[in-house]
């Protein structure tokens, strides 16, 4: 549906619906019934006026006495029989019309899967950059009232307006075939009609986007106030959350109403205009009536034929709103889709295959946040690090130094502006994120859960057997904890993970990492939370699973720092220091002296 740059144009959603031939073909034949079913209506009781009760016996008789024997035949045979056909036909209408939108409504729901699916496989793809401003109340947005705007263009206005064509096409048929004069009168200025009011409905159209951008930022507020109600209502500032919240209701008031009420408005102009028309064409009539040889019957059978029209011309300029309002939500969904995206890189080779462990190197690493042109601060400057096979490193430094900032860029998340990340050797460009991702498992000081069981936080959507999740607990020493829960594996965690204390939450990332039995392991800050007990035994149950795989470790505390074979020391985003704990504590002058040397002799 979208171009090579990712655009969503009209020409490939026509496309998408051409492919549902059968369907189409199916709706189109439907629409054609029911405007034959419906086109006749308007003429059969006006023509019993002429040939009944002004007693100008015409086809209408001539047909009744064919069919019916000459006892039954009088006005209660010719009223009653028109009466019944008429009744007929406006049931066969109804029904085939029911089955006709179903058509097109199943063709329209199809299409609209496609483009959510379309979009949420880009979404996979969207640079973590770009999440960083996009609130999820935009994003959702998009999906829901965007793509429904689409829906419902492809599926109720293009349904209807199909019928309506075809109904006018009917009716002007008959109207020429009753009396072409006043048929090329009608049909000629009908279209002026039309085109007056369609220049009404444009007046409106830039309102509805304000109302949508006015709904999209109510949205977001109140996704992101709901989401951190917690602490705010522990700070007690609720108040002044809510009353942001509250200023955005106000301008969806004042943009919805503006639009509600032009957009009546413009409604209420057209259809007077209409009748402007409608009551112009009712008053040649009777001239043609007095002055030509329409008939009395034919006169009403006009009029019933201008209120026929009304529905279909009224569909006619719906759909052009409709589809105002889809091609504002098109602009808005391209919006999206220009959104960078992560770069792709190839599958060339693989040095993770068949080995236990890898070594991790980070070569003269630049790197700031931002998207040009708005690129921020450099934090990493020029990282140079190797860590060998199965070795334990320990990364320390002060705070903001950039240590988790490197994180996210050997796990791609980020793509440096300069340098390289290798595994065993190889490129990390030369590998493909998704491969760097099965093998590289991270643990971060907090953790995403989601509202639901243990067990589907420790897994992610794999399925794992129960004792392998229960050995997973144990090393991560959470084994007692679940197993006093309730349901146990099945206990649910609540939103975030409310339910369970920081520390447990932790430890859940523990076993969440342990259960995916990476080949690279980094630990950012993961046992920070952890009162000093629990964290030795932790890194007691810790060491056997980390033996032979290469560690990164992250961390504040000396104790974690210690169970590291060596040690790097970052500072303002470059290594300033390496060795071993002793050796790094005997550098006089040296950072992890000046960080640890207290705690050392204290
Ligand atoms: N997503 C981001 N966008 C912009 N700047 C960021 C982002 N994440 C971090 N930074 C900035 O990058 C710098 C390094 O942050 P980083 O999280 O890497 O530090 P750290 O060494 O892990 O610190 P800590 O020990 O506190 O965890 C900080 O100045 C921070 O403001
Ligand atoms: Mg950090």
């Amino acid at each position: 549906m979208s171009d090579a740059s990712g655009t969503y144009h009209w020409r490939g959603v026509l496309r998408a619906v051409l492919t549902h031939r059968r369907g189409l073909l199916l709706g189109n034949l439907i629409s054609l019934f029911t405007t034959l079913c419906a086109v006749p209506l308007p003429l059969l009781m006006p023509l019993l006026v002429d040939e009944v009760l002004l007693d100008q016996p015409g086809p209408l008789l001539a047909l009744l006495e064919r069919l019916f024997p000459a006892a039954w035949q009088g006005p209660v045979l010719a009223i009653g029989s028109v009466l019944v056909a008429t009744l007929l036909l406006r049931l066969c209408a109804l029904l085939l019309g029911v089955w006709q939108t179903r058509q097109f409504t199943l063709i329209a729901k199809a299409v609209t899967l496609r483009i959510r699916r379309d979009l949420l496989a880009r979404l996979q793809r969207i640079s973590m950059a770009e999440y960083e401003t996009l609130g999820a109340g935009t994003v959702t947005s998009h999906f829901v009232t965007d793509v429904g705007a689409i829906d419902d263009f492809l599926g109720a206005s293009v349904a209807k307006s199909l019928i309506a064509v075809f109904n006018l096409i009917g009716v002007s048929l008959i109207l020429l075939w009753m009396h072409w004069h006043l048929a090329i009168f009608i049909l000629l200025l009908n279209p002026l009609v039309i085109g007056l009011t369609v220049r009404l409905g444009k007046r409106v159209k830039h309102l509805k986007r304000r109302e949508n951008a006015a709904f999209e930022a109510f949205q977001q507020a109140l996704g992101e106030t709901l989401d951190a109600i917690h602490p705010i209502r522990a700070g007690n500032r609720e108040a002044h959350y809510l009353a942001g919240v509250a200023l955005k209701a106000e301008a969806i008031r004042s943009h919805s109403a503006a639009y509600a009420w032009r957009s009546d408005a413009a409604t209420r102009l057209s259809f007077t205009t209409f009748l402007f028309g409608f009551d112009s064409f009712r008053a040649v009539a009777m001239f043609m009536v007095l002055y030509s040889d329409l008939s009395v019957g034919q006169m009403i059978a006009v009029f019933g034929y201008l209120w026929f029209m009304l529905t279909p011309v009224q569909e006619i300029i719906g759909i052009q709103y409709s589809f105002n309002a889809a091609n504002a939500a098109l602009g808005r969904i391209n919006r999206l889709c220009a959104l960078h995206e992560e770069p792709y890189y190839p599958h060339e080779q693989d040095p993770f295959v068949g080995k236990q462990t890898v070594a991790v190197s980070v070569h003269d690493l630049h790197f700031a946040y931002g998207i040009e042109p708005n690129v921020g601060e450099p934090v990493l400057r020029g990282v140079d690090l190797t860590i060998a096979a199965g070795e334990k490193l320990a990364l320390v430094g002060a705070s903001g130094a950039g240590k988790s900032t490197l994180v996210q860029l050997l796990l791609g998340l980020y793509p440096p502006q300069r340098g390289e990340i290798r595994y065993d050797g190889v490129a990390h460009t030369r590998i493909g994120l998704d491969v760097v991702r099965e093998h590289v498992a991270v643990v971060l000081q907090s953790t995403a859960l989601f509202n639901d069981t243990v067990r589907a936080n420790l897994g992610l959507g794999r399925d794992y057997p129960d004792t392998a999740l229960w050995h997973a607990l144990r090393v991560a020493q959470l084994e007692e904890t679940v197993a006093a829960l309730p349901l146990g594996l099945d206990s649910l965690v609540g939103r975030q993970g409310v339910r369970l204390s920081g520390g447990q939450r932790q430890r859940l990332a523990v076993a969440r990492m342990v259960l995916a039995d990476p080949k690279v392991v980094i630990l950012d800050e993961a046992t920070s939370a952890l009162d000093a007990q629990t964290e030795a035994h932790l890194h007691a149950a810790l060491d056997t699973f980390l033996q032979g795989r290469t560690t990164l470790i992250i961390a504040h505390r000396l104790s974690a720092v210690r169970q590291a074979d060596r040690v790097a020391v970052f500072d303002a985003g470059r290594v300033v220091e390496q060795g071993t704990h002793a050796e790094l504590m005997a550098r006089e002058g040296g950072l992890y002296r000046r960080l640890y040397g207290e705690l050392q002799t204290g």
